[in-house]
């Protein structure tokens, strides 16, 4: 680990429907440590939905906002981070949660990501006229930047249980040897 690092806390990214908000309440449970969402984060601070924020202002004035956020992350304590699918594709924000945070990258093939989204529809970017092609692509343009977290951890044949732990097991290890 390099160390210019303090990890205090713990953050989940990778694609939606990976389960970085599920696991993420289970793994702050087992860790005592508070959980907060990105995207629950920018929907309090605006008093708007995501959908709205896409719908109305754009993609890029939600980037702005969660780049926003991420700052002020920087001087949490003990905190679970759920972060949004699109996060990490801003180099910044990545830089800025590695300092502070064990960045885990909650991996699922699209197949797997299609089953668990596909009855949802609170997500602006799945709004395609074929949502499983759109799946493919965005996963795949994004794979090198989910893949620049400290820790994979491959979702598609573990339950949310299994996850959980090898999720706690990962962060036990990176504190302990920082
Ligand atoms: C997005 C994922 C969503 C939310 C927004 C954009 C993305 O969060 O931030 O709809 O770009 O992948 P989840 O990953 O929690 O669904």
């Amino acid at each position: 680990m390099q160390n210019d690092r303090n990890i205090v806390n713990l953050a989940l990214i990778g694609f939606m429907g990976t389960g970085k908000t599920s696991v993420g309440r289970l793994v702050a449970e087992h860790l005592g440590y508070e959980f907060l969402d990105t995207d629950e984060l920018i929907q309090t601070a605006t008093g708007r939905s995501i959908t709205d924020i896409f719908a109305q202002d754009g993609e890029p004035a939600f980037r702005a906002l969660e780049q926003r956020v991420v700052q002020e992350l920087a001087g949490r304590r003990h905190t679970l981070i759920s972060t949004g699918g699109g996060l990490p594709l801003h180099a910044p924000n990545l830089t800025s949660l590695k300092q502070h945070a064990l960045v885990v990258c909650l991996w699922a093939s699209p197949e797997k990501i299609w089953e668990r989204v596909c009855h949802q529809s609170h997500r602006p970017l799945l709004h395609a006229p074929d949502p499983r092609a759109k799946i493919h692509e965005l996963l795949a343009l994004r794979e090198p930047f989910y893949k620049q977290a400290d820790v994979l951890v491959n979702t598609d044949l573990r339950t949310m249980r299994e996850v959980t732990h090898q999720v706690v097991h990962q962060y036990r290890y990176a504190l302990n040897h920082q």
